[in-house]
């Protein structure tokens, strides 16, 4: 069933754009495709890429409720599901025992406690929610296959009540930062999309969307800092969201364009391995300014 809430390609863009999110013609297509197909997206790509903005953004633009499933090594499917209310469910029982009263229906919604799977496929006010399984990758091959279920009839079961159904299928976004693979058959169920770095243009325009305060000059500096820093041989390269940092920072500190002392002063906003620090500590971190400045100019 169609979800069909975008009107074309561009109104994606112009509607996240709104929301202060920058998203490239590929992406755009995606999301414009799944809503109009009813597929869940996959979006992989490194961290700090944007990939768990863009549910937001695009729950914020459509009006929807944001679902979020948070994942992490160890998490099973009750968990994400539902849990029974175990203190209640005793203390009601007490109650009924001290009253005299009949025993309470102890597998009721009274005593239900819904996980974002469960709440995803009840309906909400202003529509299908936006559901965003975030992290995949940090779970396992068990809970996938489980997922795979879900997400195929959108329908979870909860064996004392019976099975629940959405009456509209929620809007899927699924994202993993590639610490592994995830399985084939997860993949194929979904439409898939790699969220790259952005280049120097769209890095720029993210910038002015989430730091517009600073001044052009700085901007184009910082961005072209981060991105040479990402072509160097680092254990952890900065996203975007370390490139807004750092932006803010420098602001914080008045500086209206980069200087080898500066850069190392707040290295800690871009990089967040000590090993890397190092690498960048010294000259390093003028030559790459150099090349930056040569490159600007
Ligand atoms: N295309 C974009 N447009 C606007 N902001 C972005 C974009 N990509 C990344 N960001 C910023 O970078 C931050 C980190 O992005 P996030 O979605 O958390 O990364 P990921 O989930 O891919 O690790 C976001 O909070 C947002 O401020
Ligand atoms: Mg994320």
């Amino acid at each position: 069933m169609p979800h069909a809430r975008m009107n074309s390609i561009d109104d994606v863009q112009t509607r996240l754009a709104d929301q202060s999110y920058v998203c490239g013609r590929s992406l755009a297509t995606v999301i414009y495709l799944a809503l109009t197909l009813g597929r869940p997206v996959f979006l992989e790509g490194e961290a700090g890429t944007g990939k768990t903005e863009v549910a937001k953004a695009l729950a914020a633009s459509l009006g929807r409720r944001l679902i979020r499933l948070q994942c992490y090594e160890g998490l099973d499917a009750a968990s994400a599901v539902y849990e029974w209310n175990f203190a209640a469910q005793m203390l009601a029982l007490r109650r009924a025992e001290t009253t005299g009263e009949a025993a309470p229906d102890l597998f009721s919604d009274d005593f239900l406690i819904a996980r974002p799977l469960l709440e995803a496929m009840r309906p909400q006010p202003g529509g299908a929610p936006v559901l965003l399984i975030d992290e995949i990758d940090r779970t396992d091959a068990p809970f996938e296959a489980f997922l795979l279920e879900a997400l195929s009839d959108f329908q979870v079961t909860i064996p004392e009540t019976g099975p629940v159904t959405a009456p509209e299928p929620p809007i899927v976004i699924l994202t993993s930062n590639r610490t592994r693979e995830v399985h084939d058959a997860l993949k194929r169920r979904c439409l898939y999309h790699w969220v790259d770095y952005p280049s120097h243009a769209r890095e720029m325009e993210i910038l002015a969307a989430r730091a517009p305060e600073a001044a052009a000059r700085l901007s184009r500096e910082v961005v072209a800092f981060v991105q040479a820093l990402r072509t160097e041989d680092l254990f952890k390269k900065p996203g975007v969201a370390e490139t807004i940092d750092w932006a803010k920072c420098l602001l914080a500190l008045d500086m209206i364009e980069l200087s080898p002392e500066v850069i190392a002063d707040t290295l800690g906003a871009l990089l967040k391995y000590q090993d890397d620090i190092q690498k960048l500590q010294g000259s390093e971190a003028k030559r790459i300014l150099d090349e930056v400045r040569a490159e600007l100019a």
